[in-house]
């Protein structure tokens, strides 16, 4: 078996300490993500540690609410704080600031990309409108996401304003860092997964899939990263309606539906649950063994399920490193 590429979400992240020594120089979360310096130098820690095949610009999905004229904090310790809107106020929205106020996110790409190895893809991204507006809407993470799915069921039309304004931006945003030197793009709907199947397809697969046309307009060909958390059943349908290239899959979807339904359509990406990396040893091992002998035949990109979280340990990521590059010599000594 030849490797599949690797990566790997939140790949810059609090689990380095290398991350945490710039963190600290940078003052405030977002501060962090505005400085393009800074930005570049936290997105390329992971390159130089572990030479994975692609980077992710260093950024966060709630910038575009930020840029949109929302207030958005990270609190230390706590996650993201928004002042939660109401739908009423979504005409107030300022579309003009993804070009305004986003520079130094584009300004970094250009850093990045001058600084990675000229084989290593670099990666932009943005959250879907449906998981932004979960956090739009609530002003925080909730378990469940009750604010926002509340919201779209008591009032469908406003909803359906605020997630225009979301797809408008997203492709204002994806498109111009691609123009910024991206190779490719990942839409995180990490919240996907609380959605009835009739909501699934009005807030997460169409939106997605008029991303998906409104970026390829202007750029013709791109590639695009699908990753709805949390979805199994809606899979296949998100796959053939949205057009992405490739799909994030978490730990929960059973191989052999990927193998019969998602890989004959489109490339996946993952799927080692996070708790394996955190634990290392045997668990790691049978976990990344797993991922290669279930899905390595088919077209895959070697990822975690979900992003690593800050209480893993480096060493098991190099690791899992070079189990998976190391792969095809195992299976056939
Ligand atoms: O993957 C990468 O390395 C690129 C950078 C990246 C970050 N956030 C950096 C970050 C990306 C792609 C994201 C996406 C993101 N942000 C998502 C979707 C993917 C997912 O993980 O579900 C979401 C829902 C957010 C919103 C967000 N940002 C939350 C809920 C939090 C707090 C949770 C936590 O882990 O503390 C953040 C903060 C955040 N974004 C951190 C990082 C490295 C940690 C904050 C810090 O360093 O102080």
């Amino acid at each position: 078996m030849f490797p599949p590429p690797i990566w790997m979400m939140r790949q810059a992240g609090r689990y380095l300490p290398e991350y945490r020594a710039t963190r600290a120089q940078a003052g405030g979360f977002l501060d962090l993500c505005y400085s393009p310096k800074l930005a570049t130098e936290v997105t390329l820690q992971p390159i130089r540690r572990y030479g994975f095949d692609a980077a992710i610009l260093f950024s966060d999905i709630l910038v575009v609410p930020d840029a949109l004229g929302r207030k958005v904090a990270f609190v230390e310790g706590e996650g993201p704080r928004l002042e939660p809107l109401d739908l009423s106020e979504v005409g107030r929205l300022d579309l003009d600031g993804i070009a305004r106020r986003l520079g130094p996110v584009y300004e970094a790409i250009e850093l990045i990309r001058a600084g990675l190895p000229y084989e290593t893809t670099l990666l932009g991204f943005c959250g879907a409108p449906w998981t932004v507006a979960t956090y739009m809407i609530a002003g925080r993470g909730t378990p469940d996401q009750a604010p926002a799915r509340r919201a779209a069921l008591t009032d469908p039309e406003g909803f359906a304003q605020l997630i225009d304004v979301l797809v408008a931006a997203s492709i204002a945003y994806l498109s111009a860092q691609v123009s910024a030197g991206v190779d490719a793009v990942q839409i995180f709907d990490t919240w996907a997964g609380v959605l009835d199947p009739s909501e699934l397809r009005r807030w997460v697969i169409d939106p997605t899939a008029r991303i998906v046309a409104g970026l390829r307009a202007q750029h013709p060909g791109i590639r695009v990263i699908g990753f709805p958390k949390g979805v199994q059943a809606g899979l296949v349908d998100f796959v053939t309606s949205t057009g992405v290239d490739a799909v994030g899959l978490d730990w929960t979807i059973p191989s052999a539906f990927v193998r019969a339904e998602v890989q004959p359509r489109v490339a996946v990406q993952g799927n080692l649950d996070p708790m394996r990396v955190v634990i290392g040893g045997r668990a790691l091992d049978e976990g990344v063994d797993r991922v290669l002998a279930e899905l390595g035949d088919g077209r895959l990109i070697f990822n975690l399920g979900h992003g690593i979280t800050p209480d893993a340990d480096p060493a098991h990521v190099a690791r899992m490193v070079e189990r998976v590059r190391s792969a095809g010599t195992r299976a056939t000594a």
